[in-house]
């Protein structure tokens, strides 16, 4: 099972959230990924992911993407990579065994019928529903103090594996930075991050470098 984070997209241009440069040193995340903050001003925070939507469309997967999509093309026993990115670039790198636990910015929600249809513009005061028409539009990402998707799922293959990766994540934020503790034990647990992470003394093992580095190098010796 492998945990990707904001670090493995930063060597494609895209900001992580916690380092000096980071997302929220420039714009609070109260004021931006939380359910108040669309409550109290909807088009802030619509503006604030269409221009990351719009991002996207100028970066490209990284050598670190591309090596983990080789893997899950050539490894033929059971894999899982979970992203805690809204980016797609794990996606338009190739991997297919994956879910996005933090949504997607590339998709939007209903939030009158609950459609989460692919969507790659802005999202307008007229911008209405494909499926039901209402003009009740948000995001898909999951913002502070609302559930991550997909935890049954991820759970299951947390208990069930035995590798666990975590790559270019700080892990401050959880449900995400619990699972090196739900797979050790049974898992040998590795990290791959710029730096030692908040928690790293809980992984058997933690290297540190760019992601485009050590994630090639990596998977090199897995498939080796
Ligand atoms: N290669 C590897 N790791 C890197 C690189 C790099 N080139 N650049 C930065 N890093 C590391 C940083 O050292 C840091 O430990 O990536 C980590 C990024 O941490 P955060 O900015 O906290 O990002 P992440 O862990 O993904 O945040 C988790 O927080 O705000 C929320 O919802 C958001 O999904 C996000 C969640």
């Amino acid at each position: 099972m492998i945990l990707t984070g904001a670090g493995i997209s930063r060597e494609s241009g895209l900001h992580t959230f916690r380092d000096a440069d980071g997302v929220w040193s420039q714009v609070r995340l109260e004021d931006v990924a939380t359910p108040e903050a669309f409550a109290r001003d909807p088009a802030r925070v619509q503006a604030f992911y269409n221009a990351r939507r719009a991002q996207l469309s100028s970066v490209a997967p990284n050598a670190a993407h591309l090596a983990l999509a080789r893997f899950d093309r050539c490894f033929d026993g059971e894999l899982l990579l979970v992203t805690q990115n809204v980016d797609d670039l794990h996606e338009r790198a190739g991997s297919r065994r994956m879910l996005h636990m933090h949504g997607e910015l590339r998709r939007v929600r209903c939030t009158a019928c609950g459609l989460n249809p692919a969507w790659d513009g802005p999202i307008t005061t007229g911008s209405a529903c494909p499926g039901c028409g209402a003009v009740a539009l948000r995001p898909d990402v999951v913002w502070f103090g609302e559930m991550p998707l997909h935890m049954p799922a991820i759970e299951q293959a947390l208990s069930a594996c035995d590798l666990f990766v975590s790559i270019g994540t700080s892990g401050t934020v959880y449900p995400a930075a619990g699972f090196v503790q739900t797979a050790s034990g049974h898992a040998l647990t590795l990290e791959l991050n710029l730096e030692p992470s908040e928690g790293w003394t809980e992984f058997d093992e933690s290297r540190h470098g760019p992601a485009t580095l050590l994630v090639p190098a990596f998977v090199d010796e897995l498939l080796g």
